[in-house]
């Protein structure tokens, strides 16, 4: 009898060993070199990591609401990356990541991360930094999916940003996007550390804010009948456009932002792009209509009547009530692509003019004095209520108040001039940061990206006063020919990558090589969380360079190194075909077709037709 418990005990103790074996999971370790790169990592080699168990706990400061509810963030961060579930809470234990603030971290959005085999120190000199200090830290962690134990190396990381303006815009007036649609886009900008998020409300096409005083406004201008089919095409989809956002519901926005530490940047496109406001009010035009929504896109010649005190009155009226539904320090009024064909032939234009006495210069004309006059009425009862104006770089034309922050889309040359005029300025131009640019979405794959990030935003013509001006950049998305989320995703990632490296790492800091490497787990990190980044940065890259007797030599390459196979008579390749060692000789009549394989999944399939090179 004896004998059996004996045996009985020896089982039950093999049996657990056997269990335990089964769940000790291996661990993967993470990297701190994310995107955007932090400033200073310095790792401890020979330190041992920090592994993230079930037991780890998340610790804030007691009473710091801020604080607690981005500990809750990491929380689902980590539970995303590594399927831990771990307790957030104030009481401090061991086995922990502790968020903290120190006052002595001399940038405001600056933070410190240290790890050590006991745990992680997350301070920063804000509670912003801290939420920049959690993005960094999800990022760094390797995506196990509940299949490994997560740790992080042993280092010091050290990180504050470039910028302080860090901007991404979206345009709801041509394609209205719903208000969970935001929300997931601001979690997005979040993800990159961007801390302006430019909402552009209103355009000729679409009013999209509701302005309880004018409530024709969202009645009539926020419906369309249909839109053109293509850039220049006469046919009409016949699909009605429509939607607008409640007050209530810009507010839900603005605090969603807020709880991610990101500023919503109203903008209400005034006097040109008001096409919808003039449906809605005819009065408020210098022919009074009548008008009708517009189903084309481009720049219309009908605008605000810059001479007329109902206007002035209404675009003051206007912003007073997006100033009490936007807390933003700055606020957006446009102020691009006004023609002034009807303002030179309004009596109450010309009689404006004539009473501001306002005369044409050889740099502005006086119709664009007259804009600056209309812009800078406006700004007065932006300032009356703290905040500051910001506009599209066009307002330069008409010689603005010093005291408006310039937007500088037009191109590198309008960043050059509103700086060197001593404006503040936002560099976002349309060659580089606009990715709605249907010329600029043609370039593929790392093409597409190393446009953004190989450009500079500070013009090394500027002295160094001036380049105190520039306060940050700024991607662009309009939506024209974007109606839907995987269009509008497809556009920004991964080029927001690079954007947010832009924003965010010091120019010496940056190198398109070493970005490439890091940007395999950020591509990893969108597939995670649902966003449609666009595929062609996974495709072959086909060189060709001259061979040897006539031959060509070909080099195949992606931006991660992931197996290559191809085939030079031109049938599909798949990965029963050629697997990529090396460069490799070709005769001038082949077809070459080449396609990567990532763990079973298929790129697209790059081809280059010799004969034609
Ligand atoms: C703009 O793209 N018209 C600012
Ligand atoms: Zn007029």
């Amino acid at each position: 009898m004896k004998s059996i418990c004996f045996i009985c005990r020896w089982s039950l103790c093999l049996l657990l060993l056997f269990l335990v074996g089964c769940t000790a999971k291996k661990v993967e370790t993470g990297d701190f070199h994310v995107i955007p790169l932090p400033q200073e990592i310095v790792e401890e080699k020979d330190a041992s990591p920090f592994v993230i168990t079930a037991s780890t706990t998340i610790c804030y400061p007691a009473e710091n609401a801020k604080m607690e509810r981005t500990a809750r963030f990491l929380a689902s961060y980590i539970r995303e990356m590594t399927g831990l579930e771990l307790k957030v809470t104030a009481s401090p234990g061991r086995n922990r990541i502790q968020l903290a603030l120190d006052e002595s971290i001399a940038d405001k959005e600056g933070y410190e991360i240290q790890v050590t085999q006991d745990g992680i120190t997350l301070k920063g000199a804000t509670e912003a930094a801290v939420f920049y200090g959690i993005q960094t830290l999800q990022k760094a962690l390797p995506i196990t999916g509940g299949e490994a134990l997560a740790s992080l190396p042993a280092c010091v990381v050290k990180d504050y940003p470039r910028f302080g303006y860090r901007g991404f815009m979206v345009d709801v007036g041509r394609h209205f996007f719903p208000v969970a649609y935001l929300k997931e886009i601001i979690d997005m900008l979040a993800l990159h550390n961007i801390n302006y998020f430019h909402w552009h409300l209103s355009d000729d096409q679409g009013w999209r804010i509701e302005i309880k005083k004018y409530p024709r406004l969202t009645e009539v201008g926020s419906y369309r009948k249909e839109t053109i089919t293509a850039p220049g095409s006469e046919e009409y989809d016949g699909v009605p456009v429509s939607g607008f956002y409640t007050q209530e519901e810009a507010r839900e926005i603005v605090r969603y932002a807020a709880e991610r530490f990101i500023t919503v940047v109203p903008e209400i496109d005034m006097p040109g792009h008001m096409m919808a406001a003039l449906a809605s009010y005819p009065e408020l035009g210098c022919t009074g209509g009548p008008y009708e929504m517009p189903t084309r896109f481009g720049v219309f010649e009908e605008v605000l009547c810059g001479g007329s005190e109902q206007t002035l009155r209404f675009a003051k009226d206007v912003l007073s009530e997006i100033m009490d539904i936007f807390p933003s320090e700055y606020i957006h009024i446009g102020g691009d692509e006004c023609p002034k064909t009807r303002w030179r032939e309004c009596p109450k234009c010309q009689a404006k003019i004539r009473e501001l006495g306002l005369k044409s210069t050889p740099e502005h004309t006086k119709e664009n004095r007259l804009q600056a006059y209309f812009m800078g009425e406006v700004e007065k009862v932006i300032h009356e209520r703290g905040r500051k104006m910001m506009g599209w770089d066009e307002i330069l034309e008409g010689n603005p108040a010093k005291t408006a922050t310039v937007m500088a889309w037009t191109g590198v040359k309008a960043g050059i001039k509103s700086a060197q005029l001593q404006h503040k300025t936002v560099i976002c131009p349309i060659s580089h940061l606009y990715f709605s640019n249907p010329g600029y979405n043609r370039l593929k794959g790392v093409a597409s990206v190393a446009r953004v990030y190989n450009f500079e935003p500070v013009a090394d013509v500027l002295t160094p006063e001036e380049r105190q001006n520039i306060i940050g950049t700024q991607g662009c998305i309009w939506t024209e020919w974007t109606k839907d989320s995987v269009k509008m995703e497809w556009q920004m990632m991964p080029r927001i990558a690079a954007l947010s490296e832009l924003q965010w790492a010091e120019p010496d800091r940056k190198n398109l090589d070493g970005f490439l490497k890091r940007l395999r787990h950020q591509l990893d990190i969108y597939t995670l969380k649902g966003y449609h980044y666009k595929q062609d940065i996974e495709d072959v890259a086909i060189d060709i360079s001259p061979g040897e007797e006539g031959q060509a030599t070909v080099t195949l390459s992606t931006f991660d190194n992931a197996p290559v196979y191809y085939t030079t008579d031109g049938t599909l390749p798949t990965s029963s075909s050629q697997c990529y060692e090396g460069p490799f000789a070709a005769d001038r009549s082949a077809c070459i077709k080449a396609v990567a394989i990532r763990s079973g999944r298929e790129s697209g399939i790059t081809e280059r037709n010799l004969q034609d090179d």
